[in-house]
């Protein structure tokens, strides 16, 4: 059986489901947060110590302003209710990707991972303005600007996820099959599990099938 260390979750279907729903894409991502305190609760029973969600690439920035901030007034409101609570319950966070937001959200941001940034029992990396391209480039240009060498473990320790095990496995929800420029480099050995619900549909049963199929999986890194 396989161990897990860390999985990452490309949470994809918000905008769809809240159609199908004959409502808004915004009232998908109000209800898609629910799935995420979900998906966390699971995450800790199964005791698994690393978990990454994409919440807001460097590409989504080309949505409608309405939905973009629709997006980060949620995120405000979930950590100013949550961050105690999950401080609580002993949960790391930190964000990966530039925080270039307003003032006040970078301000709670930086705070709710200093608040936590002690704690053991999981940490969750919130992948926000986020794009790996553009993490490989920065880590790229730290190396050349300081004549380090260009090799496999420097590069890793000049990413967001330094000091970070690679996902042993990802997920995407929402019936699409691409990477959209989450985690390139970390990915490379990664499980792949494309599931076809929706993100506000997911839950702890589909999360528990899914690290059931992986742990069972034969991993070979180029080995047989
Ligand atoms: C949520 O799903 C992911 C975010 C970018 C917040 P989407 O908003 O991409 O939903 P769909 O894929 O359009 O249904
Ligand atoms: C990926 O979903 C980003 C997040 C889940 C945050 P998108 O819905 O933005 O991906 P594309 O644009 O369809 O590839
Ligand atoms: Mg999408």
């Amino acid at each position: 059986m396989n161990p897990i260390k860390h999985v990452a979750i490309i949470m994809d279907g918000n905008g769809r489901w809240g159609l199908k729903k004959k409502k808004s894409r915004n009232y998908g991502h109000k209800i898609g947060l629910n799935t995420v305190e979900k998906i966390i609760k699971a995450t800790i029973k199964n005791n698994i110590k690393y978990l990454t969600l994409y919440a807001f690439s460097t590409e989504n920035w080309k949505r409608p302003k309405k939905e973009i901030n629709f997006l980060f007034s949620l995120l405000e409101n979930f950590l100013k209710n949550k961050i105690t609570d999950l401080n609580n319950q002993d949960i790391k966070l930190k964000i990966i990707g530039k925080k270039k937001f307003t003032k006040k959200l970078n301000n709670l941001l930086t705070f709710s991972e200093k608040k936590t940034s002690y704690n053991k029992k999981l940490q969750i990396n919130l992948a926000l303005n986020y794009g790996s391209k553009s993490e490989l480039i920065n880590s790229f240009n730290v190396l050349k600007k300081n004549k380090i060498n260009i090799n496999e473990k420097n590069i890793s320790k000049h990413l967001f996820t330094k000091n970070i095990p690679d996902p042993d496995l990802l997920i995407r929800t929402g019936n699409t099959q691409r990477l959209s420029n989450f985690l390139l480099w970390q990915l490379a050995y990664s499980e792949i599990f494309f599931e076809r619900k929706l993100w506000p549909d997911f839950n702890e049963k589909d999360y528990n099938q899914i690290l059931f199929k992986f742990k069972k999986v034969k991993r070979n890194f180029g080995n047989i």
